[in-house]
């Protein structure tokens, strides 16, 4: 069966960049995102490992350990890692698991043999502290990811975790938010919503961003 968002992500023990990693404890009380890249030495992965170096403030601000997987090894990866820091002026500070025996890529169907038997394809999967998968993400290896967005992503999972509402399209944290419309009890609606809110249609109301 398919990995689906709510599906346990899978647990396993792998080397890494940074030793042996057994994930649901390396992941402990933390969410964490796990994404793969097609191949050491290419030109697209160096960037985006570069990015998500950079970005390590804003994914510890979200409580969120950031992990890389390709089908190389170890050895292959602490090589490229130097690159990496080279050219995209940046100390990697984040592990990368070696996965030469294609474990980590099976269990999380990573390798999609339409397009390569081998490599494996950029997926994204963001898991919670439950270690639950709560977001999905494939693109192909010839297109790098937006960090900014999977950010944005992670913000609306934990806000809405956290109060009844849900997001629209193109939210940014602070913005305005959609109260979900299982909510119908208006002295529930006033009291989980004290700063008020606009019914525009009624399964559409609208109410400002509800944290602090
Ligand atoms: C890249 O990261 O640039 C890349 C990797 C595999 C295939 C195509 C591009």
């Amino acid at each position: 069966m398919g990995l689906h968002i709510g599906s346990v992500a899978p647990d396993f023990t792998q080397e890494s960049t940074e030793g042996p990693i057994k994930f649901h404890d390396w992941i402990g009380d933390k969410w964490a995102i796990l994404f793969s890249h097609p191949k050491d030495f290419t030109p697209v992965c160096t960037t985006e490992l570069g990015t998500v170096a950079k970005l390590k403030p804003e994914f510890d601000k979200r409580n969120i350990k950031a992990i890389g997987v390709s089908v190389d090894d170890v050895e292959s990866h602490k090589k490229w890692v130097k690159d990496i820091e080279e050219t995209q002026n940046v100390k990697l500070n984040f592990p990368i698991l070696g996965d030469s025996d294609k474990k980590v890529a099976k269990l999380y169907d990573m390798i999609h043999p339409e397009w390569n038997d081998t490599l494996t394809v950029r997926s994204v999967f963001v898991i919670d502290n439950n270690k639950k998968i709560r977001l999905t993400l494939t693109y192909p290896a010839s297109t790098g990811r937006n960090f900014q967005e999977i950010l944005r992503a992670i913000d609306s999972l934990q806000l809405t975790d956290k109060y009844s509402v849900a997001t629209g399209a193109d939210w940014k944290k602070g913005e305005d938010c959609i109260i979900v419309p299982s909510l119908q009890d208006p002295e529930v609606l006033k009291q989980k919503f004290p700063k008020g809110y606009k019914v525009v249609k009624p399964y559409l109301r609208i109410t400002p961003y509800p944290g602090d």
